[in-house]
């Protein structure tokens, strides 16, 4: 996977994508990167198809890679296509699974528009769509030609969105970088932050150092899953209500009820302990959960993609920055960490 760096998006992607490249490419898009993104790439679209997408979690489906699929086969593309993703995590992660199953695997080329792609959903090789209420259930491990990163798509971004970006930087940060910690501990996200160049690089590093070592999520690469078991559980129930939850925030909803649990289960730093709170709570709003909720969360983590039949298995801290796979949970902690969570904004 190769990694290019741009701040000039319009005069490089030429240069990065090659025009031979560029007459067989489809580009996919959501509604707002259309608007917003594609224009920054200042390139003559007449030779690349754009195929536009509904912006949102929900459309990251089947459907939507019928459509992808549809489209390509109506334009007789051949395994010399390339598809190109222009959007965030959501658009990423579609196109690279259209990718890697269209007759048999074509090229992908992603160019990440969001934060939290940006720093995490673009690289890893991590593919797939949500089904049946369920997060990323159908999906593959499949190889990105290139990733061009530019920080000029993020002047759009909403603030919510940017939040949500910095989500998997709380959850890299407390995996193993207290470096990375120190740059965040206590900010508040969209005032203080001065670093972001170095935030950004340090949380992209952090994943491609662990995906490398274990890029098919044998062991090491589960790490990566700290706050996603019952993050992934509230972003599902939420989008299913119709009332969806960028992802990152559910991440960090799931960083407060497993971090709940990582204390709970081996009494670590009350020092960290406090300061993840005081984080959080500068940048991140309450969520209130029904009776109701909580059981549904509770059935949607037992069927998540990391849960063996009978057992429910979470990523949690052991102390500081040092997280431990596959601790099973009882259902009552679990249910206890989300009455927590319901809690957390006004102890
Ligand atoms: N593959 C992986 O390893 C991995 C890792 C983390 C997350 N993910 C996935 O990533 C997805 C979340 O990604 P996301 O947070 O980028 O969500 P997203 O792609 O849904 O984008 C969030 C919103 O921002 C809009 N947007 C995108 N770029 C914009 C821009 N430059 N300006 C203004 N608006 C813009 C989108 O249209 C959308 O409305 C989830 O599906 C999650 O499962 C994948």
């Amino acid at each position: 996977m190769e990694i290019s760096y741009t701040n000039q998006i319009g005069v490089d992607f030429n240069k990065l994508v090659d025009s031979t490249i560029l007459k067989r490419a489809f580009i996919i898009v959501d509604e707002i990167t259309r608007e917003l993104c594609l224009p920054l790439l200042k390139y003559p679209f007449k030779e690349s198809q754009i195929i536009v997408i509904p912006q949102g979690d929900d459309h990251k489906t089947l459907e939507s890679a019928q459509l992808i699929w549809s489209h390509l086969l109506n334009c007789k593309a051949d395994r010399n296509a390339t598809l190109i993703a222009l959007g965030g995590g959501m658009i990423c992660d579609l196109t690279a699974f259209c990718a890697s199953l269209y007759k048999r695997g074509i090229k992908v080329i992603l160019i990440p528009t969001t934060l939290l792609s940006m720093i995490d959903a673009c690289y890893g090789g991590k593919t797939g769509v949500n089904y049946l209420g369920y997060k990323n259930i159908i999906g593959s491990f499949y190889n990105t030609e290139k990733i061009i990163i530019d920080k000029l798509f993020l002047k759009t971004v909403t603030r919510e969105e940017f939040l949500s970006g910095f989500g998997e930087v709380i959850k890299s940060a407390l995996i193993g970088q207290p470096l990375l910690w120190d740059l965040i501990a206590n900010k508040d996200f969209l005032e203080d932050l001065v670093d972001l160049d170095i935030i950004m690089n340090l949380t992209l590093s952090i994943k491609k150092e662990i995906v490398q070592s274990d890029p098919k999520e044998e062991h090491l690469r589960k790490i990566l899953n700290f706050g996603h078991t019952i993050g992934h559980a509230i972003e599902s129930l939420f989008m299913d209500l119709g009332s969806p939850i960028p992802h990152g925030i559910c991440v960090v909803y799931g960083i407060i009820a497993e971090n709940y649990i990582s204390k709970k289960t081996f009494n670590y730093s009350n020092v960290l302990y406090k300061e993840i709170k005081s984080t959080i709570i500068k940048n991140y709003k309450l969520i209130l959960l029904s009776p109701q909720d909580i059981k549904s969360i509770l059935g949607l983590i037992r069927n998540d993609k990391k849960n063996s039949m009978d057992e429910i298995k979470f990523i949690l801290l052991q102390k500081p920055f040092k997280p431990l796979i596959d601790v099973a949970v009882s259902d009552d902690i679990i249910m206890e960490s989300l009455n927590y969570l319901n809690t957390f904004w006004n102890q």
